[in-house]
């Protein structure tokens, strides 16, 4: 019997800011890496300014604003009520909460700009991060993907992608081309783990 085409997972990404990693992982969904794979059901924006919402509402994709007074089982029956199965962290700054760990253990991955285990860490994330490398003087960077576990950035690792840093890289060349390899090393890392579950 011809079992047919395995169901599709239902991503959450989470969002803090402006959202272009959410952008290319829609875009992958319509027409890319993750389109036999996955659709993203729910963007979760740790704020309301997030710039990030408005692609999700530009897309037709449902909202959820977990802000500082909204309870974590709100956000749990959000998720839950869209069958949810698998998170995607795109430039989300909160903590994820020790319940959503149990309930998507294994289901969860972040991306970080730079080559972990080093720039990594509580409070490391955006330029920060950037500045940190050029102020360390080394010769490439890149982002990371990796499994989220209880500590910040310390997670497994999925995978990473590399770029130069030039003699006369500043923070915002070097964030420019991070950013550049993050849209096609998310989709590909995000279909690699889900074949893999
Ligand atoms: C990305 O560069 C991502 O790697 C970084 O935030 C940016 C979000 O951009 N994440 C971290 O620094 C996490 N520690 P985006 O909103 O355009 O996708």
């Amino acid at each position: 019997m011809n079992a047919g085409r395995a169901k599709k997972a239902n991503l959450a990404v989470f969002v803090s800011g402006r959202g272009s990693n959410l952008d290319s992982i829609i875009s992958s969904c319509a027409d890319g890496e993750l389109e036999p794979l996955a659709r993203v059901a729910l963007v979760v924006a740790s704020k309301s300014s997030a710039a990030a919402l408005e692609i999700a509402e530009s897309s037709g994709i449902d909202r959820f604003i977990y802000s500082k007074d909204i309870p974590l089982e709100n956000l749990l029956a959000a998720l839950a009520d869209r069958d949810v199965s698998f998170i995607v962290l795109a430039g989300y700054v909160k903590k994820i909460e020790d319940e959503i760990l149990q309930n998507f253990s294994g289901n969860i991955l972040n991306i970080h700009p730079a080559l972990l285990p080093k720039f990594g860490g509580k409070g490391m994330y955006g330029k920060k991060v950037h500045q940190a490398v050029i102020e360390s003087g080394e010769k490439v960077s890149g982002a990371t993907v990796h499994y989220v576990s209880e500590v910040y950035d310390a997670g497994k690792i999925l995978d990473q992608e590399t770029v130069s840093i030039d003699a006369d890289e500043t923070v915002d060349s070097l964030a420019v081309k991070v950013l550049q390899i993050e849209h096609e090393l998310y989709p590909r890392s995000i279909a690699i783990a889900l074949r893999s579950l």
